[in-house]
């Protein structure tokens, strides 16, 4: 199955660099996923295609208006009546995505990505959507950015992307851990050197040193995830290492 992923954006050009690199480029030349940015000012209102306006009360900056985002979407569900859509409103007062949220997303057929600028988005618009999210905490000067690294996260997990299985199911966040160190040759460089223990050819040993090591940099790098660990025995262990050094 090929997912459709469209985007509403005053700036589609904005999205040509990035799909076309790489794995991205790959997924869309595979037959895994086409991606379509959609201009919605071909619905702004009137002659100069207006998609904004002052807000209703006052106050500062622009609002994107309802009808070209209800209009656009219309147009989305006409053309493809038979998909299910997840649509994803790009605001940075929403849910904060995460790797989950790319694995959620990744099973989904069509996704529908709307980039708002200017100041925000008329309330009506959120009635149209299924998710609300945002990259993180700070704001940027569009939603494109956000989109494309959210397509970018989401397109590297449908099944077929990325050959090897098992590197995505390694990746740092897809287990609640940081990934464990990586080397690669030479084993000595400039007096930097490779663990013992990885040219060992031990694969027990080498297992238990990288779960180890992905736990240390957990608890090091980032308590917040850490904390929310089941911890075994053993691990337990190490924790009261790591916490002495
Ligand atoms: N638009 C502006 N800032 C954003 C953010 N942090 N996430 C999603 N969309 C945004």
């Amino acid at each position: 199955m090929r997912m459709q992923i469209d985007i509403l954006s005053l700036f589609p050009e904005m999205f040509e660099s990035p799909f076309s690199h790489s794995i991205v480029k790959r997924a869309i030349s595979g037959g895994h996923v086409h991606i379509n940015p959609i201009n919605f000012r071909k619905y702004g209102i009137g002659k100069h295609q207006i998609v904004d306006d002052t807000p209703y009360g006052g106050g500062a900056g622009m609002l994107l208006k309802p009808e070209p985002i209800f209009e656009a979407l219309d147009a989305i569900k006409e053309e493809r009546p038979e998909t299910k859509k997840r649509i994803i409103l790009m605001d940075p007062a929403g849910k904060p995505f995460d790797q989950a949220m790319a694995e959620d997303f990744a099973e989904e057929e069509h996704l529908v990505f709307v980039c708002g600028h200017y100041e925000g988005y008329d309330e009506r618009i959120r009635t149209l959507v299924t998710d609300e999210v945002s990259l993180g905490d700070y704001v940027l000067t569009g939603g494109e950015l956000a989109a494309m690294v959210m397509v970018d996260a989401t397109v590297r997990l449908i099944p077929g992307v990325v050959g090897n299985k098992s590197s995505i199911l390694e990746d740092s966040h897809s287990t609640g851990l940081l990934e464990h160190p990586h080397y690669t040759r030479p084993a000595s460089y400039r007096d930097l050197d490779v663990p013992e223990v990885l040219m060992s050819g031990n694969h027990g040993k080498i297992e238990e040193w990288r779960h180890k090591e992905s736990l240390r940099r957990t608890f090091e790098r980032r308590p917040d995830l850490f904390k929310e660990l089941e911890l075994s025995d053993q691990e337990k262990e190490w924790a009261k290492e790591f916490k002495q050094n």
